[in-house]
């Protein structure tokens, strides 16, 4: 069976003060849920505070992004092996974010996603659609070009050691979360196309929700038999929002 991930995408926010609390919180109250993984993915400057109070506390730790380059002349960059030199197991790659705003292409996320498994980092490959996609009947479209162009480049095998999450666009940041038969439709037809490639990786993959994931609708999101857990935003600043929806991915 999977077992199910909560990542909390704490985005650019924060500073020493906020994280010292939030962190004090989390590794008080996610003691003893075995039935998730817990990650938090702070910004790169505070990795090492976030080790720090993780301490050996059962909380994993992600980065928000890596480069696709090992080291070298690449001015504000972060590489893959210092991430993990920091204590980092895992990396967002291909958040909506960061193809919206800095322009990240299928291509880029691909190279990022293979110098990210060669350091020895799991990727949460982020996919999903715009509003706009959505209404004209181009989700699978736009969600199955975005998995095959990371698939293609980098080989099936690869997501033996990834994770996949949907992220409507629509649905980041807004309030307005996918319904779960929505989340359970794209999920399905992404584990589907995952087993066109390899049925074996496509059954042991794990697919995050995320968009709006609050207290109040994690637990009918994660109750969708391909829906593994959640990649949060907004509610993983708040402690007590996470530990509920983590707790509801334990309860799933
Ligand atoms: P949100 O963000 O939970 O604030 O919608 C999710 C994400 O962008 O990963």
């Amino acid at each position: 069976m999977r077992t199910a991930i909560v990542a909390g995408n704490w985005k650019m926010n924060g500073n020493s003060e906020s994280i010292n609390e939030l962190m004090g919180a989390l590794v008080d109250n996610l003691q003893g849920l075995d039935a998730v993984e817990t990650l938090v993915c702070p910004p790169a400057v505070y990795l090492s505070q976030v080790k720090g109070l993780i301490g050996d506390a059962s909380v994993a730790l992600g980065a928000q992004n890596a480069s696709q380059f090992e080291s070298g002349a690449f001015t504000g960059e972060n590489a893959p092996g210092m991430l993990v030199d920091l204590g980092c197991q895992y990396v967002i790659l291909g958040h909506s974010e960061r193809r919206a705003i800095f322009g990240e292409k299928d291509a880029d996320i691909a190279a990022k996603f293979a110098a990210a498994i060669e350091a020895g980092l799991t990727p949460i490959l982020c996919v999903g659609e715009t509003l706009e996609e959505r209404e004209s009947g181009n989700t699978m479209n736009v969600v199955g070009g975005q998995l095959k162009a990371v698939l293609d480049a980098c080989g099936v095998e690869s997501f033996a050691k990834a994770v996949i999450a949907y992220e409507p666009v629509w649905a980041i940041g807004t309030g307005k979360t996918a319904t779960p038969e929505q989340a359970q439709e794209v999920h399905q037809a992404v584990r589907a196309i995952v087993a066109e490639y390899n049925a074996e990786v496509a059954a042991g993959v794990r697919i995050l929700y995320g968009g709006s994931v609050n207290a109040a609708n994690a637990a009918e999101l994660f109750a969708n038999a391909d829906v593994d857990g959640g990649l949060v935003g907004g509610a993983s600043l708040k402690a007590n929002d996470f530990i509920a929806i983590c707790r509801a991915a334990a309860e799933a």
